[in-house]
């Protein structure tokens, strides 16, 4: 969608748009947590819990915002990619990835795709694009990767000859290892060219194990689903596909804007890109 096309999905739509109020969802969680008011009491509940667990959880949030600006300066900027796949989008947050990447090179195309209706009323605002370039939405799941792969909005955004970023920030967390993340994952790599990148962030326990416990604890009480990973069971995600410096790090310490972090471990996410050889 280009630019100047009508803006209107920032606005609450009633429940009949499929939103459920009343059950806790990790994009309203997380717009709660980065000072938005796309959240209800439900979300809130679940949201402080966490925040009792671990204090700072706010402050990893926003790291992890930073690290989509980063990664798609880098991807674009030296890597030479215009292409993305984003899925697990969340509420739109300015800068969005496509504003970043469209900054540096205005005919980047990006498709986003989340599960959760709310992030479907905003989808309008995710596709204001340049001209040149393109943004689109698919409302899928993660969960059944060639259905994404099969969406006309996919296929006629994305020309799969040419290199594509698939980027897939604080969501694998959310499927379960019974959902098979790292085969839903392989599904999409494998559909990529040589050339295409995958960037990852995932929550761990390795940091903070006992704070960590505690955050599961309350998400499981809240009725959510939210699995830590170990850089191992992280590092999976990459397999075959040759890491980008500095490898899989704390996200503070991914290529960071001002220099080495005071302490890297602050934020209890790993982080990692990879390009496919
Ligand atoms: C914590 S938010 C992260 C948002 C954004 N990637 C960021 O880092 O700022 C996780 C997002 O993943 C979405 N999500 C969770 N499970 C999903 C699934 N199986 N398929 C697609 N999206 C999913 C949620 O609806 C939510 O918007």
């Amino acid at each position: 969608m280009r630019h100047g096309d009508e803006a209107v999905a920032d606005q609450h739509q009633p429940a009949s748009a499929g939103i459920d109020a009343s059950i806790p969802h990790s994009a309203r969680i997380y717009d709660y947590w980065l000072g938005g008011k796309d959240n209800f009491a439900a979300d809130r509940a679940v949201a402080e819990a966490l925040v009792a667990a671990i204090p700072t959880i706010r402050s990893m949030a926003a790291e992890n915002r930073r690290f989509v600006h980063r990664v798609a300066r880098y991807l674009v900027g030296q890597a030479g990619v215009r292409q993305f796949l984003d899925i697990g989008t969340g509420i739109p947050t300015r800068p969005n990835l496509h504003e970043v990447a469209q900054q540096i090179a205005p005919e980047t195309r990006v498709v986003y795709v989340d599960n959760d209706p709310i992030v479907l009323v905003h989808a309008r605002a995710l596709m204001v694009s340049t001209d040149e370039g393109r943004s689109e939405y698919i409302h899928a799941d993660l969960r059944e990767p060639e259905k994404i792969l099969q969406d006309p909005a996919l296929t006629g955004t994305l020309d799969l000859d040419q290199p594509v970023a698939l980027t897939l920030i604080a969501i694998l967390m959310l499927l379960k290892d019974a959902d098979d993340p790292w085969g839903k994952v392989r599904v999409l790599m494998d559909m990529l060219p040589s050339g295409s990148y995958v960037a990852i962030t995932h929550p761990t326990g390795d940091f903070d194990p006992e704070a960590m416990a505690a955050a599961v604890a309350s998400a499981s009480h809240g009725g959510m689903t939210l699995v830590p990973r170990s850089r191992d069971e992280v590092a999976r995600f990459f397999d075959g596909w040759e890491l980008v410096e500095p490898g899989i790090v704390p996200v503070l310490a991914w290529q960071p804007d001002d220099g080495a972090p005071s302490d890297p471990h602050a934020a209890y996410y790993w982080a990692g890109v990879a390009r496919k050889p």
